[in-house]
């Protein structure tokens, strides 16, 4: 749950507002998302690595509110695409805090970003380095993207650090190092920095520890200064009671003794450090209500059907992701119930939870840690309009995205 919200009877309340209210007011389903519990997170990270640059990876919660946020606490924005970075412009993040990233970058991607003065762009192929160099002017400073060989212990779906996979110069085969010499023969480029980002959903602080030991031995090889160092984001979230978050402290600490052990052993410049988390800044900020629209009681299972489902959240059908689901309103003894979705697929399932005995239609549901790559996977299945996302701080609520009507998807078709 997003930090402060409070059991008031039988009713939550988040930010000072209660989930009953907002559902009155914004219907469902609804995805709430706490601005305090967002910005302390962005300014533990800031905190955690004063002397580097804490990079939010925008594309976890695209949104230029969220944006606003997250630049005046300091932080810097990475985007994926010129559609990101449209919102980042809207937001008003100047190109000189903005990454670009992306194994595809289209020319308008490119183009947008030195339009906009994108200060550093992050190349993932050699195709892309030829690219680039005859587009850039000047001085266009660009990072590489590393794969470094190491394996995050996470879904295969977001493990980025292994080779055989899409992203990245790999560090084993030698590629990394010839992309290194390919962006120093471009005239219009400047090398700065090295990127690596080993997956997502990542526990274990070791992960990033040895892929600072494959980096620096890289940076060691290589021959060029590199000025920064970015080790991409990744760092878990707790999405179930009993999980615990991400040792960031620990991170901070080990990761900086490693970088600082393995820099003096290879007698290469101490790099700037980047990070660019996502998930662990805004996943445990966001709750989505629910209204349930049908009980039915199957053979072995109680199914609960609520007015969502994959088209909010396909994070359970797509990574095997679980939820904890809590019923608002009354308490009650629990039994074991299965929240399904509305949409046109038996894997339209959105958590196995606990339910009060007496669960009905018209019931409010709240599916706590959704602040995270929800709304940015949301999309219009079997057209449903995407829920809005509400901005909750001290007891007001209001939207900064609002819901999708049918007029909106009506436009589109010709
Ligand atoms: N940097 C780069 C280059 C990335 O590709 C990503 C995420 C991040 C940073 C931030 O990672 P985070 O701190 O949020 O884990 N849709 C999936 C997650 C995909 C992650 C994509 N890249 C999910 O819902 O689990």
């Amino acid at each position: 749950w997003p930090d402060g919200t409070v059991l008031s009877g039988s009713d939550l309340v988040i930010g000072g507002v209660s989930a009953t209210r907002l559902a009155a007011r914004f219907g469902t389903p609804c995805q709430v998302l706490d601005e305090a519990t967002v910005r302390s997170r962005a300014r533990t990270f800031a905190a955690t690595l004063p002397d580097g640059e804490v990079v939010f990876a925008g594309k976890s919660l695209p949104c230029p509110e969220v944006y606003r946020w997250m630049a005046a606490e300091g932080l810097s924005l990475d985007v994926s695409s010129a559609g990101e970075l449209a919102l980042a412009r809207a937001a008003g993040v100047p190109g000189e805090r903005i990454v670009l990233h992306g194994n595809v970058k289209t020319s308008e991607d490119l183009k947008a970003a030195l339009e906009h003065g994108v200060s550093r762009i992050v190349v993932d192929s050699f195709d892309e380095i030829a690219q680039l160099g005859a587009l850039a002017r000047h001085g266009q400073q660009v990072m590489i993207r590393v794969t470094p060989g190491v394996d995050a212990v996470t879904h295969a779906a977001i493990a980025t650090g292994v080779e055989d996979q899409k992203f990245g110069f790999s560090l084993a085969s030698g590629a990394a190092l010839e992309a290194i010499l390919r962006v120093v023969e471009q005239p219009s480029l400047r090398l700065v920095g090295l990127h690596c980002h080993i997956g997502s959903q990542v526990r274990h602080v070791a992960s990033y520890e040895e892929t600072v030991r494959r980096m620096v031995g890289l940076i060691a090889s290589c021959g060029v200064r590199i000025e920064q160092l970015d080790l991409g984001g990744g760092f878990c979230a707790p999405y179930l009671p009993g999980e615990s978050s991400f040792d960031l402290f620990g991170f901070a600490q080990r990761v900086r003794g490693t970088l600082n052990y393995e820099c003096a052993l290879h007698r290469v410049p101490v790099p700037r450090l980047l990070i660019e988390p996502g998930r662990s800044i805004v996943a445990n900020a966001g709750v989505t209500l629910y209204r349930v629209c049908a009980v039915k009681r199957g053979v072995t299972r109680t199914f609960v059907a609520v007015d969502g489902g994959m088209s909010d959240n396909p994070r359970p059908a797509l990574y095997g992701a679980k939820y904890a689901v809590r019923l608002i309103g009354r308490g009650g003894a629990l039994r074991p119930v299965t929240v399904v979705g509305r949409h046109c697929e038996a894997g339209d399932v959105l958590a196995d939870g606990l339910l009060p005995a007496d669960v009905h239609a018209g019931d409010l549901l709240a599916m706590p840690v959704t602040g995270a790559y929800h709304h940015a996977l949301a999309s219009n299945y079997n057209q449903v309009c995407r829920p809005p996302v509400v901005a909750v701080r001290d007891g007001f609520a209001r939207p900064i995205m609002r819901r999708e009507t049918e007029e909106d998807l009506l436009r589109r078709y010709v």
